[in-house]
């Protein structure tokens, strides 16, 4: 629990507070150089109270050891940090409630590159709509938290456990994100 970017109690969003066990806050290092930002918390992540932990948390971690990086090496996030009944998609009301939350998380990381999975998050950090599979891997220059910032686009690693033909897009957006820090000061597993 960090008190500077964790929330400890929120009910802006009756819906969510009536759906969630827990608020799902972000996990990894306060001064990661990649920041990884999703939708919501979907079961899994309700039930163990961390993001990405399901399958597709599954695909994220693989897809980070692949180029050797270890899941706690990086920031990850969401937009929305309570889990949408049904796993329905958080509404537009939901996402501007949670998104102080958001930009203070932001704010605080100081990431060298924000990486958005799917198009919730990259329609909510490019405040304009995305098409996802044709922008994923672009990098946009976008003022976020009153600082001008990275955002990668990157499609959500659950599409290609729908839409295994999403898999290239994705391991190439990610590829694209690790390069873009490579040589900061965060170590590679591989280095040791
Ligand atoms: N999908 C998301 O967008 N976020 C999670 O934390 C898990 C699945």
């Amino acid at each position: 629990m960090d008190d500077s970017v964790d929330v400890r109690n929120c009910q802006r969003c009756a819906a969510l507070c009536e759906s969630r066990s827990r608020i799902v806050n972000g996990v990894g290092p306060l001064d990661a150089e990649l920041l990884f930002v999703g939708e919501a918390p979907g079961a899994q992540e309700d039930a163990e109270g961390e993001p990405f932990v399901g399958r597709s948390g599954d695909v994220l971690t693989d897809a980070l050891r692949d180029r050797g990086l270890a899941r706690e090496d990086v920031r990850i996030t969401n937009c929305v940090r309570c889990r949408p009944p049904d796993n329905r998609d958080p509404t537009v009301e939901e996402r501007e409630n949670c998104r102080p939350y958001l930009d203070r998380e932001i704010a605080a990381i100081d990431p060298a590159v924000i990486v958005t999975l799917g198009k919730v998050p990259s329609e909510q950090l490019l405040d304009r709509s995305v098409a996802v599979t044709k922008e994923a891997g672009e990098l946009f220059d976008v003022r976020i938290a009153d600082e001008p910032r990275r955002v990668l686009v990157c499609v959500h690693p659950a599409a290609t456990l729908y839409d295994p033909s999403q898999r290239e897009t994705f391991e190439t957006a990610l590829e694209a994100a690790v390069e873009l820090f490579d040589g900061g000061d965060q170590s590679r597993l591989g280095d040791f």
